[in-house]
């Protein structure tokens, strides 16, 4: 989705905010635009339709000098994707420019207003209005902190802006609400703002995250925090850990095979120092709640979006069989406009890897409202999900960058056992089965490597079905949220219309697709629903369905009855998602590959859906 970046330091602006774009391009977009300011205090804006390299190729001929600037990726909602909707926007006059990532739900009645005074627009976006709005509001002599703050007085909706301007030059001046904003302080006075840390970690690792309502003035001699309602704050100094290489493609073709080959990793450090191997328990340090509150919760309401909804529906099965309780799973955006009902002692757990969801957090808010006890299952430490639930767990799965996640998927599912374990051991479950989770859990990073080393495999198998239009995956118990996420993982990367379906409801629908052109894939380990399964797979064989099975190494009973196999090692069943996962992502790859789809921007897509 949009992407922020601005800049304010002793170098040429220019190459810093493309190189911080660069690293932004992973969030999805479908135009981009930069505004430099020059020492001689004269505003220049680019911007162009389609991908950075077409911004690039405009700025190669001539670069904007300065040492101020903001650049902007946009995601289209207000407009086509064109030159005229494209960041920065300009006023009248041409001494301001703004970029806004988020939407402003009062643009049509601000607009109105202000063409009544004369303003002419020259986009359809929302945000043309906040530009006209702060030139409007302006007083003579004031600083540009106080035309901003007056013009966002007037402004509703979700919002991070970005606002440079030579009535006040050598100043950026930016605020948040709703839409991720975080300020990078560098050395040397260099100063910088983004919509994520990847935007300003080529300059700086310390990070302040603003909170909504924050404006952040960034100047020659230092920045300022101060809140629209409540007047001047300060916000703590974060450190980034990751580093560079950790948004770099590393050798591989793509940031989403690297980051199905970093499972091995991201899960070992998804578990690392939560486990107690003796007593079969996990430690989980970001569970605050006192022991007491954690015994009285009798429900768990989970929600998410994409495929960290597939990751809650796990929860669900996981929570109920290991920890005995009760849980319901929603779509976020679902839970956000209906009439919820939270009981008291019900815990909200908002899963989501960008902790920036702007369906999930409102959900969150709404779940906060009606006195929910909140929990956070995140990968992005500092992010907005993550500050604003009670406690939670972080997933340290590192930077996800290509757009259809992978390994923040099977990092979610082993938190989601952890926690599963951490409660079931106060409640249910005995020290035995809490070892064997334990033990199960200390190999599963192995045995991810031992799919990866079949990655040939699959690949081949993906050329034998890269053409074919539709797909369905079946998977019962456990399996089906992974049919449900490997349906998700094809359509998303290649663009082939597949649907995931509990095994046995095939039946009731589906069934009336299958002919011998239907590639239907099986999640079928061995686990108590192996041999339902396996009745689902005759079924299908029995109208010539082309049959790929997910597989437990030893499955003589499927030997020679499905068209092909692929073999996962042999785990407990609440393990066995990761597992399985695992060929479904690598066959949605290279099927992708081969129709020469953009794997790791998929059209229409965005990594974090800050917009309703
Ligand atoms: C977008 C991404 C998906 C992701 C979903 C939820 O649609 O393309 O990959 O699953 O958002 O994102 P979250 O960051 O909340 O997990």
């Amino acid at each position: 989705m949009c992407g922020i970046v601005a800049y304010l330091g002793h170098r040429e602006a220019a190459p810093i905010l493309l190189e911080g774009l660069r690293r932004l391009e992973y969030r999805g977009y479908d135009s981009a635009g930069i505004s430099v300011m020059s020492d001689e205090g004269v505003l220049e804006t680019i911007k162009r339709p389609g991908k950075l390299a077409e911004l690039e190729a405009a700025i190669a001929d001539s670069m904007p000098r300065g040492r101020v600037g903001i650049a902007h990726t946009r995601w289209a909602t207000h407009g086509a994707p064109t030159q005229a909707n494209a960041h920065p926007h300009t006023s009248a006059h041409g001494d301001i420019t703004l970029i806004h990532n988020g939407i402003i739900e009062n643009a049509g009645t601000l607009k109105k207003k202000l063409q009544e005074e004369g303003y002419c627009f020259s986009s359809e976006t929302d945000t043309e209005v906040v530009v006209h709005l702060i030139d409007h509001l302006w007083g003579e002599g004031a600083p540009m902190e106080d035309a901003v703050a007056a013009a966002l007085a007037q402004v509703q909706g979700a919002y991070g802006i970005a606002v440079v301007s030579t009535r006040d030059p050598y100043k950026i001046v930016v605020a948040r609400n709703g839409s991720p904003l975080l300020l990078g302080i560098g050395a040397q006075g260099e100063l910088m703002a983004g919509s994520d840390v990847a935007a300003v970690v080529g300059v700086t690792r310390d990070v302040v995250y603003l909170d909504d309502g924050d404006v952040g003035v960034l100047d020659r001699t230092a920045y300022r925090t101060f809140h629209l309602e409540r007047g001047s704050v300060r916000r703590t100094v974060h450190q980034v850990t990751w580093d560079l290489e950790a948004i770099e493609k590393g050798g591989f073709e793509h940031f989403m095979l690297k980051e199905i080959h970093e499972q091995p990793q991201s899960l070992r450090d998804v578990m690392r120092g939560r486990l107690i191997a003796d007593e079969g328990i996990a430690r989980l340090g970001g569970i605050t709640l006192s022991d007491a509150d954690l015994d009285e919760v009798e429900r768990i309401t989970i929600m998410a979006c994409g495929t960290s909804w597939h990751a809650g529906l796990l929860g669900e099965y996981l929570l109920e069989e290991l920890a005995r309780i009760p849980v319901d799973v929603q779509y976020a955006s679902e839970f956000r406009y209906k009439n919820p009902v939270i009981e008291p002692n019900t815990l909200v757990l908002a899963i989501s890897q960008s902790g920036e969801t702007a369906d999930t957090l409102a959900a969150l808010r709404e779940a906060k409202r009606r006195g929910a006890t909140t929990m956070g299952i995140v990968n992005v430490v500092g992010s907005s999900i993550a500050r604003e639930t009670d406690f939670g767990m972080y997933l340290h799965a590192g930077p996800e960058i290509g757009v259809a996640s992978t390994k923040a998927f099977t990092s979610q599912i082993a938190a989601l056992v952890l926690f599963a374990l951490y409660l079931g051991r106060r409640r249910a479950m005995s020290v035995l089965e809490g070892r064997t989770l334990v033990e199960a859990l200390e190999r599963l990073p192995g045995q991810v490597e031992t799919i990866l080393e079949q990655s040939d495999e699959i690949y081949a198998l993906a050329e034998k079905f890269a053409d074919a239009r539709n797909f369905l995956y079946l998977g019962r118990g456990y399996q089906f949220p992974v049919a449900l996420e490997g349906a998700l993982k094809l359509k998303e990367v290649s663009y082939i219309h597949a649907e995931g379906y509990p095994a046995a409801e095939m039946k009731h629908g589906p069934i009336a697709l299958i002919d011998d052109d239907m590639p239907v894939v099986v999640l079928a380990p061995r686990d108590p629903v192996y041999g339902k399964v396996v009745s689902n797979i005759e079924e299908v064989k029995a109208r010539q369905g082309r049959v790929i099975a997910v597989v437990s190494d030893d499955a003589p009973e499927l030997d020679g009855k499905v068209d092909h196999l692929i073999r996962v090692p042999q785990t407990v069943p609440a393990l066995l998602p990761v597992l399985t996962t695992i060929p479904l992502q690598l066959l949605a790859y290279q099927a992708a590959l081969l129709r020469g789809c953009d794997v790791d921007q998929p059209r229409n897509l965005a990594k974090s859906v800050t917009v309703e």
